[in-house]
């Protein structure tokens, strides 16, 4: 997730005003940021890495010649966060600049059939081929404009992209376009400006206009015209008026960063299924060839590698080792040697203890891979691979997107892994393959749902003063999730448990109401959670069971239940079934009166041990 920024004034500098609509996205992506402006037939650009106010303090990003320009501030998916990669791009002439948001997937092949035709890349960046394809179409098609060369170049790009493209060739226009990735216009008097989000120019604007899904738009002095991209033909639309305040801006309408977070969810799998495939390749060749792999992480990145180690097993026959962090170090720190693997998962990539626990098995010369939604951070740079989990931004202390962005990226690595071992049939992994592409509208469909009840379910309990997490199998990770989410942020002390094991010891806390929240999907556990169920009923423990729809034989048992797609795989249930958990424990937090965003004594990343 990056944000994007451009405008074209009437008269004045695009640069002061670029800068601070940039600053207002910054919660978007903040490692790099650069601004392209053109004047008398030239672009002018300033890019660094680090945050908006340290490059400014570096390049004086105000002073810019023109009244039209693109900025960008980037969160890296592609390419380490330096300058070199920082946006924007340009053409091997630097007649064309590019700022983008979104992730190209076929910029491979892109990229070796631009190189073969002379053209010269500098970054490692996804982005730059689409100013050098561009540049290309225009040379193999003089008699093309700026806006059809961009049309022509758009159809050969597959993935989700918010485009801003200056060019000397129509050095009055700012060519956007928007597959996926989001895309707005603002305009007043003196200007029009482009965005990802409407906080970029709430100050400077209330007038907008919502780009769709295969548009393209024009923007000039003149106002904006819009395309669809397949045929070019024109669309009206008319501007809208923003109603919210700056900070509901930001937020997008939504009151607290949590609850958009765990709504963005469905966007976030669709990014983590467009992960290269010779990144999961790479990862899954050097499991493959461990003798032993620990999976170690802290929090909820631990709960991802609990449930991982199930996939690992059940998918690739491979046995792992999920650590805590912090205890790494007692427990293994002796043992780990040369042909130990670390896969260390990390939201941040920055917490203390997973940094110590990989810092330790690389002084002994184990092989260090990583999962992080923070490229450039700590842990990327002393892992031999990683791979960011393309959450963006997690505002929000309580982890949601950055979880189930986790559990998507490694069942994609357990995946790749079984197909290298053989250990279950072509037909399963394609079935397996197809249930995690649908998996983002599964999600989806729970939120659209179960919200309302999930509201009412979390009033009801809301008073409780202890809660019981259980789940079988795999889903003892998502019991361990759910029940930490409503911990952190709802503050009701919450016991979680593999449900096999609560019958040695923890039911003796069972009385008459007490809520025991069941996680049960369909599958080779369901026997057996009935029974778990039948004894915590029978002690009058009050059940909330997290099903498969139309499971009838647990909807008789219940008190409550919230409904789940059917038909997903074992595997990857943590998925789907943490979000009505994650739902439930953000609408208790409110409930309460709690600010879900900031919980008491806890830290978005965790940096002391
Ligand atoms: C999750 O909601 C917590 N905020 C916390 O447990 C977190 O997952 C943990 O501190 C690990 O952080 P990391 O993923 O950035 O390493």
């Amino acid at each position: 997730m990056c944000g994007i920024f451009g405008c074209v004034l009437r008269d004045g500098n695009a640069a002061p005003i670029i800068h601070s609509s940039l600053k207002r996205l910054e919660y978007r992506g903040y490692d790099s940021v650069g601004i392209a402006t053109l004047s008398n037939k030239k672009i002018y650009i300033k890019k660094e890495q680090g945050k908006i106010d340290e490059v400014h303090q570096l390049l004086n990003l105000d002073n810019m010649p023109g009244n039209i320009g693109i900025g960008h501030t980037r969160w890296a998916t592609h390419g380490a966060p330096l300058q070199i990669n920082s946006h924007p791009h340009t053409d091997c002439k630097g007649d064309i600049a590019i700022v983008h948001n979104g992730i190209i997937e076929n910029f491979l092949e892109l990229k070796t059939e631009l190189q073969n035709l002379g053209h010269t890349f500098v970054s490692k960046t996804d982005t730059e081929i689409m100013a050098h394809l561009i540049e290309e179409t225009q040379k193999q098609n003089p008699h093309l404009n700026f806006e059809q060369a961009v049309l022509a170049s758009l159809k050969r790009i597959e993935g989700s992209y918010a485009f801003a493209i200056l060019s000397t060739n129509q050095p009055d226009k700012i060519i956007c376009a928007r597959n996926e990735s989001p895309l707005v216009i603002g305009l007043n008097d003196n200007a029009i400006f482009c965005a990802s989000d409407i906080p970029a120019f709430l100050s400077l604007t209330n007038k907008a206009v919502l780009i769709n899904n295969g548009e393209l738009v024009t923007l000039s002095t003149q106002g904006y015209e819009i395309k669809k991209i397949n045929d070019a033909s024109p669309i009206t639309r008319n501007p809208i008026t923003i109603e919210w305040t700056p900070e509901m801006a930001v937020k997008q309408g939504y009151p607290h960063f949590m609850i958009k977070e765990i709504h963005e969810q469905p966007q976030v799998l669709c990014n983590t299924l467009r992960i290269q495939d010779h990144y999961l390749d790479l990862l899954s060749t050097f499991l493959d060839r461990a003798n032993e792999v620990f999976l170690v992480a802290c929090g909820t990145s631990y709960h991802a590698c609990l449930a991982a180690s199930y996939m690992f097993s059940k998918l690739a026959f491979l046995p792992t080792y999920p650590v805590y962090a912090s205890e790494f170090l007692e427990q293994h720190g002796k043992s780990v040697n040369i042909d130990s693997t670390i896969l260390a998962v990390s939201q941040s990539g920055e917490t203390a203890d997973t940094i110590a626990a990989v810092a330790c098995a690389q002084q002994r010369a184990a092989t260090v891979l990583s999962l992080t939604n923070t490229i450039g951070s700590t842990l990327t740079r002393i892992s031999r691979v990683y791979i960011g989990t393309q959450a963006g931004p997690e505002i929000g202390v309580a982890a949601t997107k950055t979880f189930t962005s986790q559990l998507s990226v490694l069942a994609q690595i357990a995946l790749k892994l079984s197909k290298k071992r053989g250990k279950i049939s072509q037909d399963e992994i394609d079935s397996l393959e197809e249930k995690l592409q649908q998996l983002p509208i599964v999600v989806e469909t729970i939120v659209t749902n179960q919200e309302e009840k999930i509201k009412t379910l979390a009033k009801k309990y809301s008073k409780t003063k202890l809660f019981f997490y259980l789940g079988r199998g795999i889903s003892t990770a998502t019991a361990f999730e759910g029940r930490l989410k409503l911990m952190e942020i709802a503050y009701i002390p919450s016991i979680a448990f593999p449900a096999g094991e609560s019958k040695h010891g923890p039911i003796s806390l069972i009385e008459d109401g007490l809520p025991v929240v069941f996680v049960c999907p369909k599958d080779d556990t369901h026997k057996t959670v009935i029974g778990n169920i039948m004894e915590m009923k029978a002690r009058g423990a009050h059940i909330l069971a997290i099903i498969e729809e139309g499971d009838e034989a647990i909807k008789s048992l219940a008190d409550d239940y919230i409904e789940v797609p059917k038909g997903i795989p074992s595997v990857l249930t943590p998925i789907p079934y943490v979000v009505p958990l994650q739902l439930l424990a953000y609408y208790t937090a409110v409930e309460k009166g709690y600010n879900p965003d900031m919980p008491r004594n806890l830290a978005k990343s965790v940096t002391v041990r």
